[in-house]
């Protein structure tokens, strides 16, 4: 039984989990960041603040991701069947500021689940999720953490110079450390669940 109040955020850690866990392609580097992730989390104590969560332009398009992804079946599609269940509670955000971009500020917004700031707290990893809507591309960026997505539309990925290149959904994309990479969506809305490790402290 789903309590609406209780959003299934452990179900979604397990699923999310076990289904990028399944899509490595046995890539020791991508298994390493799995591990640094998923490798021994925890959940914090939801603290609901009671307001409405915040939404962008760009939240139009999550309606058409997830009746694309109803068609899916299997572990993914109860993955995103149950980001669905949680997507009422979060606060979408867009960078547009930042970046000074009236077009993101339209077309581009992502929801920190898990993570400093998040919808659950957490200084030790992040788990995020972007929309963006067709015919936009998330300029390059670079940051510290490598990542992990898990890609849930069609959508093409780049990094540093290099191909344009085609997940597909389930598909897994890894970016190194402080690597240049974008994003872009070309006919449908993209759509993608981010995973950041945010412990530096040394592994020995
Ligand atoms: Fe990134």
């Amino acid at each position: 039984m789903t309590d609406k109040h209780q959003p299934p955020l452990h179900t979604f850690m397990d699923l999310l989990s076990a289904e990028m866990g399944s899509r490595l392609g046995n890539d020791p580097a991508r298994e390493a960041a799995h591990r640094r992730i998923f490798g021994n989390w925890t959940l914090e104590t939801l603290q609901t603040s009671g307001e409405a969560p915040q939404r962008q332009p760009a939240c139009r398009h999550l309606a058409e991701c997830f009746a694309d992804l109803e068609k899916i079946g299997g572990n993914l599609g109860k993955l995103a069947a149950t980001l669905r269940d949680i997507e009422p509670h979060l606060n979408w955000n867009n960078q547009a500021e930042r970046r000074k971009s009236a077009v993101l500020a339209q077309n581009y917004a992502d929801s920190f689940i898990v993570g400093p700031g998040g919808f659950v707290p957490s200084s030790t990893f992040e788990i995020g999720v972007s929309v963006m809507a067709p015919h936009t591309t998330y300029p390059d960026h670079r940051h510290p953490p490598e990542e992990l997505y898990l890609v849930l539309s069609q959508g093409e990925w780049r990094q540093n110079a290099d191909a344009w290149h085609e997940p597909g959904v389930g598909g897994v994309v890894y970016n190194p450390p402080d690597i240049v990479h974008a994003m872009r969506a070309e006919a449908k809305p993209l759509f993608a669940i981010w995973c950041l490790p945010l412990d530096n402290t040394p592994h020995s």
